[in-house]
């Protein structure tokens, strides 16, 4: 072993069905006419395409070890698509009917992938007043929930078994990619799980690395005034339960055009193509170095790919409707370049 405290201990770190180890690309970014170092840990290598799928293990396992899960069960979860298509994954393997509770955001590729493991698709097609639909999806869950007894509800946004495999599995390989110790790492939030878990982790055993939440602008998951906001998996309606901004050393809210062209950026320059939280991390990245010319390594927890937005994000007429053509093709803070 490394010496990593917590490395191989948690039983989560074994048997996960391929899910996790997945691989730090080491690339370049310029920023303020420098070029600086920044790992991009590419969560669309799990199974399900998301780092969803190290949430969607937990959770399941979770509701196991409570004895709620079994014969004539069925799990129940609202998700604006990722963890849904993670639990359709994971609850598929384990045998478990799923009903995932969406919303018209909740992209065809992510639909695609539920219906196609066998999941129920439950959509909500009004939005809740919050700027977006968390609270129309949780409502919806909770009235199922009254009508068949048969549904268990793991509770993304508030079961601690969340932010549990966060600071039990992503936090340790974080630190052991064999690249250096990361100064800063920057990761997206929406329930806050990711985040409070890594920082959780990297607070015990690497407390000089700092730790960066990114959220968008209009999102009130770690406070700020609420708005209008196009991407998914990034932000909510309401605060995190797990994470505050005291849990770690920064915050920073990007706006959706500033997420979408770091996008567009990254894709033309290196070809590795990232979703819109992903876009949102790498804006904030670039702010944060230019901020902090002595910075050395930085990690960008990438939490999805391209592959789930070529419909939106990477889609002329999306771009155009929602009224972010200039966004797409501005020049953006930083350029971009593979190490090699
Ligand atoms: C693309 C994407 N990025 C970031 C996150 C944030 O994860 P968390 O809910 O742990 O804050 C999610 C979660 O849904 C996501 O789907």
């Amino acid at each position: 072993g490394t010496g990593v405290p917590g490395e191989g201990t948690p039983a989560r770190e074994r048997d996960v069905s391929g899910i996790g180890r997945t691989p730090l690309l080491p690339i370049r970014l310029r920023v303020a006419g420098r070029w600086r170092q920044v790992g991009l840990k590419l969560e669309q290598f799990n199974p399900g395409g998301s780092v969803k799928d190290r949430t969607a293990y937990a959770l399941v396992e979770d509701l196991e070890d409570r004895g709620l899960l079994g014969p004539g069960r069925t799990v129940v979860e609202s998700t604006s698509g990722n963890l849904g298509a993670a639990l359709a994954y994971v609850c598929r393997s384990r045998g478990y009917p799923f009903v995932a509770v969406v919303d018209p955001r909740t992209s065809r590729r992510n639909l695609d992938g539920m219906t196609e493991l066998s999941a129920d698709v439950e959509r909500v097609e009004r939005p809740d007043g919050h700027g977006g639909y968390l609270q129309a999806r949780l409502d919806r869950v909770r009235d199922l929930l009254a009508s068949d007894a048969s549904l268990v509800w793991p509770d993304q946004y508030r079961n601690p078994a969340n932010p549990r495999v966060h600071r039990e599995m992503t936090g340790p390989e974080i630190l052991r990619h064999g690249q250096g110790r990361p100064d800063v790492v920057f990761v997206a939030v929406s329930t806050g799980g990711t985040l409070a878990g890594v920082a959780q982790y990297l607070r015990m055993v690497a407390p000089e690395c700092r730790v960066v939440a990114v959220d968008v602008r209009g999102s009130v998951a770690l406070g700020g005034p609420p708005g209008r906001r196009v991407l998914t998996g990034i932000g909510a309606g309401r605060p995190s339960a797990f994470a505050r901004p005291a849990d770690c050393d920064e915050v920073r809210h990007v706006p959706d055009a500033e997420a979408v062209a770091a996008c567009h950026r990254l894709r033309a320059a290196t070809g590795v193509g990232v979703g819109g939280s992903s876009g949102a991390v790498l804006a904030a990245a670039a702010r944060h170095l230019a901020e902090h010319p002595d910075t050395g390594r930085a990690v960008c927890l990438c939490a999805d790919g391209a592959d789930r937005y070529e419909d939106t994000i990477y889609s002329r007429a999306w771009l155009r409707d929602q009224g972010l053509t200039d966004a797409a093709s501005a020049r953006p803070a930083f350029d971009a370049a593979l190490l090699a």
